[in-house]
């Protein structure tokens, strides 16, 4: 059995950090699994993402041999990193907002932060925030409706530039608004570009894809993670009804050619 990278999210926002990873390894077998029953993890509490991110890579343990994890969700690596490095071998990398390198790019000191609720709560965000950016000015805007916007846009839709507007309304209101802003889900690098239409001309958008990508790259570099011949990536939903399904061609077009169904 060959072994598999496992990029796991609760929608599709994981994909955003696997097109990195795969920039640099176009060659490794992928397994992109995501919970589509639990979706958003950004509005559950810690201990039901825990539980439910735990449980879903036990499953898939029972099914693949994983060389490497990568919980390519803000939300869920914020909390769930402790518990998954104690039970699993395997290295686990997360993704966390990319507030030191975008608190060293402002120019003007506002710090932006457009992340989910859950991240814009959580007290590792806020001690990230006073470890690396205690010099700039913060400004959070928490929102599960980007994230929703993203998934519509993957099944085909587009994304109405005024629903945009007005969840960003607070920036643009501002007298001197963000000039960097952090990426803190990773739904949101998929609606980079309409972000950049609304926000003002020249805000840095600062994801935490290419970092996540180098740290994978650090690790296997250094370790023999066998992965054996290349076969078909493979995506894997909790629950494959009508709007799993209207993820197909986007899942196909990211080199997913199977969606099934995993079993927990
Ligand atoms: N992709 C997730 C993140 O990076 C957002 C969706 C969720 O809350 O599960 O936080």
């Amino acid at each position: 059995m060959s072994s598999r990278v496992l990029i796991f999210d609760s929608g599709v926002g994981g994909l955003s950090i696997y097109r990195e990873i795969y920039k640099l390894f176009p060659d490794l077998n992928y397994l992109y699994v995501f919970d589509n029953i639990a979706f958003p993890y950004g509005e559950k509490s810690e201990k039901c993402t825990i539980k439910r991110v735990v449980s879903i890579i036990t499953a898939v343990t029972r099914v693949y041999q994983l060389s490497l994890v990568v919980i390519a969700c803000n939300s869920a690596s914020i909390v769930s990193l402790p518990a998954l490095r104690s039970r699993f071998m395997f290295p686990i990398v997360g993704v966390v907002p990319a507030i030191k390198p975008a608190a060293q790019l402002t120019r003007n000191g506002v710090l932006g932060v457009l992340a989910t609720q859950g991240t814009i709560r959580r007290s590792y965000t806020h001690e990230l925030l006073s470890r690396f950016a205690g010099s700039c000015s913060i400004t959070m805007l928490g929102s599960k409706e980007l994230v929703e916007l993203a998934e519509s846009k993957l099944r085909g839709n587009v994304v109405p530039i005024n629903i945009i507007k007005r969840i960003l309304q607070p920036w643009l209101m501002m007298a001197l608004p963000p000039d960097t802003v952090v990426l803190g889900c990773t739904h949101f690098p998929l609606i980079r570009e309409e972000l950049t239409n609304v926000l003002p001309e020249k805000t840095q958008l600062i994801d935490s894809g290419e970092a996540v990508a180098r740290r994978i790259a650090c690790l296997l570099g250094n370790t023999s993670y066998a992965v054996g011949p290349k076969t078909h990536n493979i995506a894997l939903c909790m629950d494959s009804n009508q709007q799993a399904l209207q993820l197909v061609p986007a899942l196909n077009n990211y080199g997913f050619s199977r969606l099934e169904e995993l079993t927990l």
